[in-house]
């Protein structure tokens, strides 16, 4: 933790779980490539036995309490999402932006037994990470990991078609949490290949912290029109004080 937190935290009684959340928030990127992820794989695999879904959801959830701050969706703003699959009984279900790979344990977890996931993540590391989890958790045949971006020049869109077969209609369910500037881009390229279909559910976290504003301004702008949104306010990750609004938001189809 940066020396100026640890004495904002002699002095103020705010929650040590705040503290770290605002420390990885001081170096977010650090929470790339700074042993963590390996050290939670570790964790998982140590604690928890083969095919242990529950498990393993529960063991990520400790780690990130105990131990260090993982930027997970994390087990409040999860039963959001858990509700939001479950609502929607998805057959083929995108997830941008997958880390290592805790919201796809719950998303796998809340789908139906035969749908599949396909998650985009742009860090190789964190997609070997996340694939590892998968694995020991017993979804890897209902979960797959692209490395990539849907903001990379077409690389990974084309991959999408070609090797996941997805077309026009495919999605009916969408989960954004990735980089927070590229969210509105990335439902735009979606939109424009006409991936989701009347009904479709996109799932959107972050929206207030660290903030999502053009995506959040987008969904309001076009309330009762193509998108039906419910705004959850609710809690960033791990932590009660700092507060953050997940986006549920169904798709009315394009206009007419
Ligand atoms: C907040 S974390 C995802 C957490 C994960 N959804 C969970 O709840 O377990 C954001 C992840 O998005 C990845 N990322 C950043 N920009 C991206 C992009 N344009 N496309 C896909 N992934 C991206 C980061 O590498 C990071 O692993």
């Amino acid at each position: 933790m940066p020396h100026a937190l640890t004495s904002i935290a002699k002095r103020i009684p705010l929650r040590w779980s705040v503290l770290r959340f605002l420390a990885s928030s001081v170096s977010r990127t650090g929470q790339v490539g700074d042993g963590r992820e390996r050290a939670l794989l570790d964790y998982v695999t140590a604690n928890t036995g083969p095919g242990d879904l529950d498990g393993v959801i529960e063991a990520i959830d400790r780690f990130a309490r105990e131990k260090t701050f993982l930027m997970n969706v994390g087990d409040e703003k999860g039963l959001i999402l858990d509700a939001a699959v479950r609502q929607a009984q998805p057959s083929t279900l995108l997830e941008l932006g997958t880390y290592c790979g805790y919201s796809s344990l719950r998303t796998a977890r809340a789908m139906p037994a035969d749908a599949r996931l396909i998650c985009i993540e742009a860090s190789p590391a964190n997609a070997e990470i996340a694939r590892a989890v998968q694995r020991h958790a017993g979804v890897a045949d209902r979960v797959s990991v692209v490395a990539g971006m849907i903001g990379d020049n077409g690389v990974t869109v084309r991959r999408l078609t070609d090797e996941y077969g997805i077309t026009a209609g495919s999605l009916d369910f969408v989960f954004i949490d990735h980089a927070k500037q590229a969210y509105l881009p990335d439902l735009r390229t979606i939109l424009e290949k006409a991936w989701l279909h009347r009904g479709s559910v996109v799932v959107a976290d972050n929206v207030k912290t660290p903030g999502a504003p053009d995506y959040l301004a987008y969904m309001r702008e076009h309330e009762g029109g193509e998108w039906r949104t419910v705004e959850h306010d609710t809690h960033v990750e791990y932590q009660p004080m700092v507060k953050d609004l997940v986006l549920v938001s169904t798709y009315a189809g394009p206009p007419q």
